[in-house]
C-alpha cells in the first residue's frame, strides 16, 4: 500500500537542527517572525549549514518551512486536543483538481477568476497545492498570490503559509520572495476562523468577502476536548447545528458553506462521522438545506493521515445547487497518485432523495427499501424501552471472576452485593456465552458491610474510586453512580452489544447485570427479538447506525439507543406470521444449533411477508 507521507530524512534532519533555535521561545508570535528570518537566511545560503546543503531550490525550502512548524506543533501541543492532522500532498493536490472542475461545472468563466479559501491552512498545504495548480494554468504569481485566503488560529502555522505560498510563487528568488510575502500579510491571517461567516450575522466578524471555493481539513476536536469558553461561543455562533456533542469540523462545515457564493464548492477531507451520528443530525440537516452533495469519496478505515485509522471521507458540496444524484464511491486500497480524479474504483450515482437529518447511507438500494420496511409500522420507542448497562468508572474494580475471585463470590456476606455479570463480548445472536464473571452492585445511598470480602476488594481501589468524577459528594468512596433500574436487571430480558458487525440480540433467561458497551429492554418478547436477529433487521441496521469503518466493507455498527429505538415494528401483524416467528426463536434458543441456519433462513422469509417487502427487493435485504 503506498504510504502518502513523504519528507526526505535530509528535511527531517534539518528540520530538527532549525527547531532548536525556534525552541528557545515559546511564543507563537515570536516563533512565527524566527521562521521568518531562518527563511531569508536559508534563501541568502548563509544558514549556516551551507556546505553540507547546498542551494535550496523553492520546493525543499517550502517543505522544510512545513516539516519545521510540524515538528514544532507536535511537539508543543496534543494533536487530540488541536485536533491537527496534516494532509498528504498527494490527497490535497487532487482534492485542489476535483474543487476546480466542480466549480467550472456551473459557469462559463476561468477557474483563474475563482477566490479560494482555506479556513484552517496548518503548514500550508493546501495554499500550497492551489499555487502549484494555478502556476500549471500559466497564471502569474502576482495575480494568484490575491487570489489565495486562508487562516490558522496558531500564527506559527499562518506564517508558515505565508513563507511557503510566496516561495513557491517566487521560485526561490529573494526580492519576490519579499514582495510575494507581504501581500500574504494581508491574505492569510492568524485568527479563529469561525468567527467569521458563522450563523449570527457577522456579530465579531470584520467584514469579509464570499469566496468562489472552499477547501481543507478542518479540526478534529470532539466537543468533550473543547474548553467550555470555546463550546459557549460555538453555541451562540451556530445555533442551529449545536448540539452538545457536535464535533469542532462540523461547525467547520458550516462555516464553509456560510462563507460560499452561490454555486461555491466546498471540498473537504474529514472524518465521516458526520454522516451517519446522531449527534450530528443537526449539520445533515445543515447541508442538505443548503447545498447539494456532488461526490463523497469513502476512504473507510485506510490510513490517511498518518497512524490514523478513522473512517475518512472527501466530499464535494455545491452551494445552492439542486443536484437530485451524488457520485459515491469507496476505496478498498490507497491509490498511489491522483486519488480523486483518477479513482480505480467503481463510482455510484445514489439518489439525494432519501437522505435526511438521519443517517446517511449512500448505498442505492437503502435510499429505496427503507421506506417499504417503514411504512404502517411504529418505531420500537412506541412499544419498548431500552436502558444502557450500568457505569462503573472503574470496571476492574467490581468485575469479579470465579476461580480467581471465589473467597469474595463464596462469602455470606457479600452475596447482597453480587450479581452475575453478562459482559458485552459474551452477548452473541440469540444467546449468552456467560463465563463466570460476576460484578460488584452496591446502589447508591447503600452502605457496604465492612467485614464483607466484596468491600474489602474494594478496599484496594479506594485511592481510584474516590476521585470519579460521577461519585456526589455525600456518597461512600464504593457507591456506583445513580440508577434507577437495577431492580430491572434480576429479571429475563433482551440484551444486545453496543458494537458489532450485525445484530446479536439475545434473551437473558437468568436476570443478570449488564455493563457499559451493551443495552437491554426490559422484555422477553421472542416476537421482538426474531425481528431484531433477522435479515430486515440487519439491513435496516446497516442501513442506519453509525458505524467505525465504512458499511461497505470492514464495519462495526453502533447499536446506540438512538438507531434501535427506531426500529420498525409493523403495526399490524397476523397472528398466525407472529405466532411462526416466536416458534422458530424458541427453536434457536433450545434447539439444535447446527439447525440455526435452516430455521434463519425459515424465519427470514416470514419475517418479509410481515413487513410486505415485494418480491423484487427481498433478494437485496437478504443478501445485506
Ligand atoms: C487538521 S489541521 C489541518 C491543517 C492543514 N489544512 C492540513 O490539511 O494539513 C487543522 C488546523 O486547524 C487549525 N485550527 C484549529 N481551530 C481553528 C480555528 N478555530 N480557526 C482557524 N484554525 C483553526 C489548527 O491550528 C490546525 O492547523
Amino acid at each position: 500500500m503506498p504510504k502518502w507521507n513523504t519528507t526526505s530524512s535530509a528535511e527531517k534532519q534539518l528540520a530538527s537542527i532549525l527547531i532548536q533555535e525556534i525552541s528557545s521561545n515559546s511564543d507563537k508570535y515570536k516563533q512565527a517572525e524566527q521562521l521568518y528570518q531562518i527563511t531569508l537566511r536559508l534563501l541568502n545560503g548563509n544558514a549556516g549549514f551551507s556546505k553540507d546543503w547546498p542551494n535550496f531550490e523553492d520546493e525543499i525550502t517550502s517543505n522544510l518551512i512545513a516539516e519545521i512548524v510540524y515538528q514544532v506543533e507536535l511537539r508543543d501541543s496534543d494533536v487530540k486536543r488541536s485536533g491537527s492532522y496534516f494532509t498528504p500532498h498527494v490527497l490535497a493536490a487532487d482534492m485542489v483538481n476535483v474543487a476546480a472542475q466542480n466549480w467550472k461545472r456551473d459557469r462559463s468563466s476561468e477557474i483563474e477568476n475563482a477566490i479560494w479559501y482555506d479556513p484552517c491552512v496548518g503548514g500550508g498545504i493546501f495554499p500550497v497545492a492551489i499555487a502549484r495548480f494555478l502556476l500549471e494554468q500559466k497564471m502569474p504569481p502576482e495575480r494568484i498570490v490575491d487570489r489565495i485566503t486562508g487562516s490558522d488560529i496558531n500564527p506559527l502555522f499562518a506564517q508558515a503559509t505565508r513563507i511557503r505560498l510566496a516561495l513557491v510563487l517566487s521560485k526561490g528568488d529573494l526580492k519576490k520572495f519579499t514582495q510575494l510575502y507581504n501581500r500574504c500579510l494581508n491574505s492569510i491571517s492568524e485568527e479563529d476562523s469561525l468567527l467569521n461567516f458563522s450563523e449570527i450575522s457577522d456579530f465579531f466578524a470584520k467584514p469579509q468577502k464570499k469566496v468562489d471555493i472552499v477547501i481543507g481539513n478542518p479540526p478534529y476536536v470532539r466537543s468533550n476536548n473543547l474548553s467550555p469558553d470555546v463550546k459557549k461561543s460555538l453555541r451562540m455562533l451556530y445555533p442551529s447545528i449545536w448540539s452538545g456533542t457536535t464535533d469542532l469540523y462540523m461547525f467547520f462545515i458550516a462555516h464553509g458553506l456560510n462563507a460560499l457564493k452561490t454555486h461555491g464548492v466546498l471540498c473537504y477531507v474529514s472524518p465521516a462521522t458526520f454522516q451517519r451520528t446522531s449527534s450530528a443530525s443537526q449539520i445533515r440537516e445543515y447541508i442538505l438545506n443548503k447545498a447539494s452533495i456532488h461526490a463523497v469519496f469513502d476512504f473507510d478505515e485506510l490510513e490517511v493521515f498518518q497512524n490514523v485509522h478513522s473512517h475518512i471521507s472527501v466530499y464535494a458540496l455545491i452551494k445552492n445547487a439542486t443536484d437530485t444524484l451524488t457520485k459515491y464511491s469507496l476505496y478498498t486500497t490507497l491509490p498511489a497518485e491522483s486519488p480523486l480524479t483518477k479513482n480505480p474504483f467503481p463510482i455510484v450515482n445514489v439518489s439525494l432523495n432519501g437522505l435526511g437529518d438521519r443517517a446517511w447511507s449512500f448505498h442505492p438500494k437503502n435510499t429505496s427499501i427503507l421506506p417499504l420496511l417503514e411504512r404502517d409500522s411504529l418505531p420500537l420507542r412506541a412499544y419498548f424501552k431500552i436502558y444502557s448497562g450500568i457505569k462503573t468508572g472503574l470496571k476492574n474494580a467490581y468485575e469479579l471472576v470465579a476461580t480467581k475471585h471465589d473467597e469474595i463470590l463464596n462469602d455470606e456476606k457479600s452475596k447482597q452485593y453480587i450479581y452475575r455479570l453478562v459482559k458485552p463480548q459474551q452477548i452473541e445472536k440469540w444467546d449468552l456465552q456467560w463465563k463466570g464473571t460476576y460484578q460488584i452492585v452496591i446502589p447508591r445511598g447503600q452502605t457496604m458491610n465492612p467485614d464483607s470480602k466484596a468491600y474489602q476488594h474494594l478496599l484496594g481501589f479506594k485511592d481510584e474510586l474516590s476521585v470519579r468524577s460521577d461519585l456526589q459528594k455525600d456518597d461512600p468512596w464504593y457507591s456506583l453512580r445513580d440508577c434507577a433500574y437495577l431492580d430491572l436487571f434480576n429479571a429475563p430480558k433482551i440484551v444486545y452489544r453496543d458494537i458489532s458487525a450485525h445484530p446479536r440480540f439475545a434473551l437473558d433467561k437468568e436476570g443478570m447485570a449488564v455493563v457499559d458497551g451493551a443495552f437491554f429492554m426490559p422484555t422477553t418478547d421472542l416476537f421482538l427479538l426474531g425481528l431484531l436477529n433477522s435479515k430486515v433487521g440487519e439491513f435496516y441496521f446497516k442501513s442506519c447506525c453509525a458505524t467505525i469503518g465504512s458499511i461497505g466493507s470492514r464495519a462495526r455498527l453502533r447499536f446506540k439507543k438512538v438507531y434501535v429505538s427506531e426500529f420498525p415494528i409493523p403495526k399490524h401483524v397476523d397472528s398466525k406470521a407472529r405466532a411462526a416467528v416466536e416458534r422458530f426463536v424458541e427453536q434457536m434458543l433450545t434447539g439444535d444449533t447446527m439447525k440455526t441456519q435452516e430455521l434463519e433462513h425459515q424465519m427470514n422469509s416470514v419475517v418479509l411477508d410481515i413487513y410486505r417487502v415485494p418480491f423484487e427487493q427481498r433478494q437485496t435485504i437478504l443478501e445485506s
